[in-house]
């Protein structure tokens, strides 16, 4: 069975890292399993409350020290470990395809993409600027300070082990905040590597904390929204958890950054470059085999193209090679559990029954192991399947047809999340048009992969709120005070 061959074996750790040390002790483990061969990979302690009240408090005294850094001083730690990552990226690959099942080569994408907002955010650092004001009262002055807020808990998901805790805690560190990171427990490898990464860059003690919790996880996300030590939540997952993280996070009303679920559009008009919208929503739609927040969740073709379209579509995806993430010649990996591959399997079931057309079959590859799954592509998808509200995370495209831009723009926003979304077109007053007219945080025109430190990701609707990346993510950490000075004489 593959397992990574690592240039630095220590990368992979063994326990979490509190208060700069790492701690193995505990009196539960879980175990981690690669996707791919159904086989544990590491076991790891499941931590408890008291365990996250240390990194908690370890964050919280360090704060008081951190915050009072420079921010110049703060880059040049961030840019470290920029560097760090990019000299590591493919043993850290490697280790987030082990946990992970994505294929190697989207993995040290993640890692360069991760790192890439240690960079940013190191060049953001020093820009955290006030404004200076004339009150009403003409002997007052009053001018601006972006501080930090305070310790952060980054609650994370598993599909993007990596660069999702990168996106929250470059920011964080940036603007002066010190952090309790929470991995997915199918997936904490990579955090654990990327932990070491931290300390090896040189940032305080207690500046970053990383808690383990598997069966513990509830109480452990309990503890860390009803802190009052800790100020602000930071978390990726579903709206369900997020609707939860909310409300145990109103009794000390923390300042919340929610990136949710989404259910994005991918329309295609019928004056697009075929093969390139095909080719995009193939990059969209099966990144990552359809687990990312911002894949295409429904393909909308305009009714003239809809045939040419999906079977040039489906053309293209017989010629993925699906195998163990590792292997050299694979493009595609495997899915995370068989939770996510039932999803896959009810909303293609769902559809069928409901009268959609299968273009190509795909489904379960149990030779290669439980949780490889074969794309499937659908034509004639009613409004009525279940796919059409509710998001897949899965590799399964259904395409829908439609006839003019405000019927496809109703279709796009009947839904209850807004992330991202996509439109093809070499109609200028289209793209505007439509982009303007669709609810969601992110549109996406004439390119699948837009997703880049630069610009502020996030949602709208109950896909959550707050943006991560670009000049407006460092906002999410940082609270602004206001400070008057009175009883100035009259101006000369
Ligand atoms: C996500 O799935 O939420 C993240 C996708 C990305 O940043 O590219």
């Amino acid at each position: 069975m593959p397992r990574p061959i690592l240039q630095r074996e220590e990368l992979i750790r063994d326990g979490a890292y509190i208060n700069g040390q790492w701690i193995r002790e505990a009196s539960e483990y879980f175990e981690v399993i690669d996707p791919a061969s159904n086989e544990v990979i590491a076991k790891l302690p499941d931590q408890n409350v008291s365990a996250v009240n240390d990194a908690i408090d370890a964050a919280y005294d360090s704060f008081q020290s951190y915050k009072n850094t420079t921010p110049r001083q703060r880059a040049t730690w961030l840019r470290k470990l920029h560097s760090l990552m990019i000299e590591n990226a493919q043993d850290l690959g490697q280790i987030l395809t082990w946990e992970n099942g994505k294929a190697l080569s989207d993995a040290v994408g993640e890692i360069r993409y991760g790192a890439s907002y240690f960079e940013w955010y190191a060049e953001e650092a020093p820009r955290a600027y006030g404004a200076v004001i004339q009150p009403g009262n003409s002997s007052n002055r009053a001018f601006t300070l972006k501080q930090p807020v305070g310790v952060c808990g980054l609650i994370c998901p598993w599909n993007f082990p990596s660069a999702m805790i990168t996106r929250k805690a470059a920011a964080a560190l940036a603007a002066g905040c010190t952090v309790v990171v929470r991995p997915d427990a199918q997936t904490p490898l990579s955090a654990l590597a990327l932990a070491l990464l931290v300390e090896e860059a040189g940032f305080p003690k207690g500046a970053f904390n990383l808690v383990l919790a598997d069966k513990h996880t509830p109480e452990v996300g309990l503890a860390l929204c009803e802190s009052p030590k800790v100020r602000k939540i930071s978390f990726t997952g579903s709206t369900n958890i997020g609707k939860l993280l909310m409300r145990q996070s109103s009794s000390t009303m923390k300042k919340l950054s929610f990136e949710l679920g989404g259910n994005a559009p991918f329309i295609v008009f019928e004056d697009a470059d075929l093969e390139h919208a095909v080719d995009q929503a193939i990059a969209s739609k099966f990144r990552g085999l359809g687990q990312t927040c911002v894949c295409a969740n429904r393909v909308y073709v305009q009714d003239s193209i809809v045939e040419k379209f999906a079977n040039l579509m489906a053309d293209k995806v017989r010629k993925f090679v699906i195998g163990h993430g590792l292997n050299e010649d694979t493009t595609h990996g495997c899915m995370i559990n068989s939770k996510a591959i039932l999803k896959v399997e009810e909303h293609k079931r769902d559809a069928i029954e409901k009268g959609a057309k299968v273009v190509l079959e795909g489904g379960p590859l149990k030779e290669l192991g439980p949780h490889f799954y074969s794309p499937v592509i659908l034509t004639d998808v009613p409004q009525s399947a279940k796919v059409s509200k509710e998001e897949t995370f899965g590799p399964l495209c259904p395409i829908f047809s439609f006839k003019t831009a405000e019927e496809v723009v109703s279709y796009a926003n009947d839904t209850n999340v807004g992330l991202g979304s996509y439109v093809f077109s070499r109609d200028i007053n289209t793209i505007y048009t439509v982009s303007e007219a669709l609810e969601t945080g992110m549109v996406s025109c004439n390119t699948g992969l837009f997703t880049d430190s630069a610009i502020p990701f996030g949602g709208v609707k109950e896909s959550g709120f707050g943006r991560e990346g670009s000049l407006y993510g460092i906002d999410d950490y940082m609270v602004i005070k206001v400070i008057t000075i009175g009883g100035l004489p009259k101006k000369i």
